[in-house]
C-alpha cells in the first residue's frame, strides 16, 4: 500500500470525516495539543534553562526533574494523541506539506536527543545534580532541547498558514 494510499484510508476514515465535518470537535482537538505543548515542551523548558543556569538557580536540579517529569509525559502522551487525530483528519493534505514533514523529523530529533539524556544522565542525576559545573554532555543535550522543540513548535504552528493557502 502506498503513503499516498494509506493517506487516503485515513483521510476518508469516520474519525476523519466526523473530525473535519464536526464544528466543535477540530478545534477542541487542536486546543487540547496546544494544552498538551504547554505542559510538555513548556516544563521541560523550565529544565533545560535551570539545566543552562538562567532560572531556578537554587532549586537542585534532580528535586526539578523528579516533580515535572510526571507532568511533562502527560503532556507529550496529550501532545502525541491529539497530533495524531489532527493528522487523521488532514493526512491527505499533511503527507504532501513540506513545513509538515520538518516538524515530524525535528519531532524524532528532539525525542532522540531526549533519550539519549534520560539513558545516559537522567537517571543518574543523583551523581551530577548537585555539582557546581554541570557535565558537558547534559549541557549539551539541554540546549539541544531547547533548539529542536522550538523548531517544532514553529513548524506546528506553520502548518495552518501555509496548508490553507
Ligand atoms: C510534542 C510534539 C508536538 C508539538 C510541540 C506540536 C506543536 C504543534 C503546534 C504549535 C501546532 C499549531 C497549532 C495552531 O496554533 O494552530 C500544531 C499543529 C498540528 N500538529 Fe502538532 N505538535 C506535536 C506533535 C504532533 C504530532 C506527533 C502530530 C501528528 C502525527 C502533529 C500533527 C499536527 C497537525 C496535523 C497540526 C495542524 C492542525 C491544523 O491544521 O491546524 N503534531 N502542532
Amino acid at each position: 500500500m502506498s503513503v499516498l494510499t494509506f493517506a487516503e484510508l485515513l483521510y476518508d476514515s469516520e474519525i476523519g470525516t466526523s473530525l473535519r465535518e464536526s464544528l466543535f470537535a477540530f478545534p477542541i482537538v487542536e486546543g487540547m495539543h496546544l494544552i498538551g505543548l504547554a505542559l510538555s515542551v513548556g516544563l521541560l523548558f523550565f529544565i533545560d534553562l535551570r539545566i543552562v543556569g538562567v532560572v531556578f538557580r537554587h532549586v537542585p536540579i534532580p528535586q526539578i526533574l523528579q516533580q515535572l517529569r510526571p507532568w511533562l509525559l502527560g503532556g507529550f502522551a496529550i501532545t502525541m494523541a491529539t497530533g495524531a487525530l489532527l493528522f487523521v483528519s488532514e493526512a491527505t493534505k499533511m503527507i504532501e506539506l513540506p513545513v509538515f514533514l520538518w516538524k515530524l523529523f525535528f519531532i524524532l530529533l528532539a525525542g532522540l536527543n531526549a533519550a539519549w539524556f534520560e539513558l545516559k544522565w537522567g537517571r543518574k542525576v543523583a551523581h551530577w545534580g548537585h555539582a557546581p559545573v554541570l557535565p558537558v554532555g547534559v549541557k549539551f543535550a539541554a540546549w539541544a532541547s531547547l533548539g529542536l522543540w522550538s523548531l517544532v513548535v514553529i513548524t506546528g504552528r506553520l502548518i495552518p498558514y501555509l496548508s490553507y493557502n
